[in-house]
């Protein structure tokens, strides 16, 4: 239904198409930029391919790139908690895609490197990411009250997190 692969150049169409949506970017750090251009694709690529190892990936539906996954790593006193992070193209969600991308992601994080924690900051209008995690193991440990700004909004964030 759905494999979780690297970043290919050849994914530039499919990635604008369904990453320039507002809809996706408002549940999104703004580092994810909107509108999404071909120049931000060819970023993206770039700075995947510096990346080693690779913990950022591709959801692809049908051979086509239609969303991503991945961690950053923490730093220093933090090196063992990745911060997790997923989205896909709005035309594919409720299909459950996300649900199994998370949980195929988690295993295969936790078996290739080196992190304890896997943690995911999710903004309170977002209940369907507070559901995929849920179905994938993951623990509401709290509230962070007024803790973003996005869209013009002061809003609280969700903190969910999944220990090896
Ligand atoms: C959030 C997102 C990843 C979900 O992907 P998806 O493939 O549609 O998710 P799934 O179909 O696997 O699961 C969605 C779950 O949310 C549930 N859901 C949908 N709308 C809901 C709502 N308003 N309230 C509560 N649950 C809801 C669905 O019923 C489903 O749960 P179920 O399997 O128990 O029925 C997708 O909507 C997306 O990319 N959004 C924009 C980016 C984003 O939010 N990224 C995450 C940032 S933390």
């Amino acid at each position: 239904m759905c494999a979780v692969r690297d970043w290919e150049w050849t994914d530039k169409a499919s990635l604008v198409r369904h990453a320039n949506n507002r809809n996706v970017w408002r549940n999104l750090l703004d580092r994810f930029p909107h509108p999404f251009t071909e120049a931000d694709a060819e970023s993206w690529f770039a700075l995947v391919e510096t990346m080693s190892p690779r913990t950022h990936w591709a959801l692809d539906v049908d051979g086509e790139a239609v969303g991503g996954i991945g961690i950053e790593l923490g730093h220093g006193n933090y090196a063992k908690t990745g911060h997790f992070g997923y989205w896909l193209g709005e035309s594919y969600w409720g299909r459950g895609i996300m649900s199994a991308a998370v949980r195929a992601t988690v295993e295969y994080v936790f078996s290739r490197i080196d992190v304890v924690r896997l943690e995911a900051p999710v903004f309170e209008w977002n209940p369907p990411s507070m559901r995929v995690l849920e179905k994938c193991g993951f623990v509401r440990e709290g509230v962070l009250r007024r803790s973003a700004f996005k869209d013009g909004q002061v809003i609280d964030t969700v903190l969910y997190a999944r220990i090896r």
